[in-house]
């Protein structure tokens, strides 16, 4: 099975991600990482990303052409991220897609970040609404019910910090640099994850999430512990700061599967990465008989596969956005 074939761009944070995609088959997807630009910063500085995006794009537009095999005058169309993330990173891509759409005269499509996390299993997998999907990224964690491509219900949300947030902020902490996410993932090897006792928040509403008390709760934890002499090793606090999060995202997961009915559940975004999660959605799934869909880790974190994908979908439906479409830094799933 084929489709059209769209050159796709993703820089709504720190990754410059272009990539090709036909139909549900990914030719090339090629990243630029500005990691070590960013790390000594501790976070994302977005004029930096915005600059370090114009000045990769191009030669990474010509990477994935090359190795996808597939000269501009075959593409289908064009798609990029037109939010929500920063605006000047959003530009650049949203801006050079559209300017390529048009010098080619070929279809652009604007696509909802998140819309690409969601949509990113169907590159691996044959992953189909009606589905939940949960979405957890540095920015959001969210719950969606996904009835048909495109028909989006947010169930739930986090009313504080997201997942991914928690764990840079916590990983900041413990003085294990940025991004959090991958350093804590690594730290925990052979840890504990029962060592500190972690609250799991937010018990009373069963589709939202709140990770802001675990930073107090951890410093709190960890503080009485060196006073008392009884500070566990890194290994253990960073599983048990994981297991708490990882909680978390999978017992709200499938209160939506409960509560919607369906049996069917995506996951995406760069905490799908995280090893620890992987395993725990796996066998809880397994155990309730759901169908999983997460993709592999580097399709998790933010790529350009992904929004190719989710543009695939848009120009099949005819979803074109006009040439005096421009980002929006507040886009919303549903
Ligand atoms: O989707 P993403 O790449 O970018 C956003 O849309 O935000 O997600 C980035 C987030 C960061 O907070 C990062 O720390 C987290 O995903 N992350 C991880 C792992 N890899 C990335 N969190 C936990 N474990 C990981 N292995
Ligand atoms: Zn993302």
């Amino acid at each position: 099975m084929s489709g059209p074939t769209v050159l796709a761009f993703e820089t709504s944070c720190d990754e410059t991600g272009v990539a090709v995609v036909r139909g549900r088959e990914v030719l090339s997807n090629v990243i630029g990482s500005q990691v070590d630009l960013h790390a000594r910063f501790g976070g994302v500085v977005p004029e930096v990303a915005a600059r370090a995006h114009v000045e990769s794009i191009r030669s990474l537009s010509h990477r994935a052409l090359g190795e996808a095999g597939v000269h501009p005058d075959d593409l289908d169309g064009v798609a990029a991220t037109q939010g929500p993330g920063l605006i000047g990173p959003l530009l650049v891509g949203f801006s050079f897609g559209k300017a390529m759409a048009w010098a080619r005269q070929l279809p652009f499509v604007g696509v909802d970040h998140m819309e690409g996390h969601l949509t990113a299993p169907v590159l691996e997998s044959d992953f189909e609404p009606p589905a939940v999907a949960l979405l957890a990224s540095g920015g959001h964690s969210q719950l969606v019910h996904v009835k048909a491509w495109g028909d989006y219900e947010v169930l739930g949300e986090t009313i504080d910090d997201a997942a991914g947030e928690a764990f840079d902020k916590l990983a900041r902490y413990l003085g294990l640099g940025f991004p959090g996410g991958p350093a804590i993932d690594a730290a925990s090897d052979g840890g504990d994850p029962t060592a500190l006792d972690l609250p799991r928040p937010l018990r009373d509403r069963p589709l939202d999430f709140s990770f802001s008390g675990l930073k107090t709760a951890v410093i709190t934890r960890i503080e009485s512990a060196k006073q008392a002499g009884t500070l566990p090793p890194l290994a253990d606090v960073a599983a048990s700061i994981q297991e708490a999060i990882v909680d978390s995202l999978l017992e709200k997961a499938f209160n939506a599967i409960e509560a919607t009915g369906v049996e069917v559940l995506g996951g995406g975004g760069g905490v799908f990465a995280n090893r620890r999660l992987r395993e725990k959605f796996a066998d809880e799934a397994d155990r309730r008989g759901v169908a999983l869909h997460i993709p592999s880790r580097k399709l998790c974190t933010d790529n350009g596969a992904m929004i190719g994908a989710a543009g695939v979908r848009l120009l099949q439906d005819g979803q074109y956005s006009s040439w005096g479409s421009n980002v929006d830094v507040n886009m919303r799933l549903g």
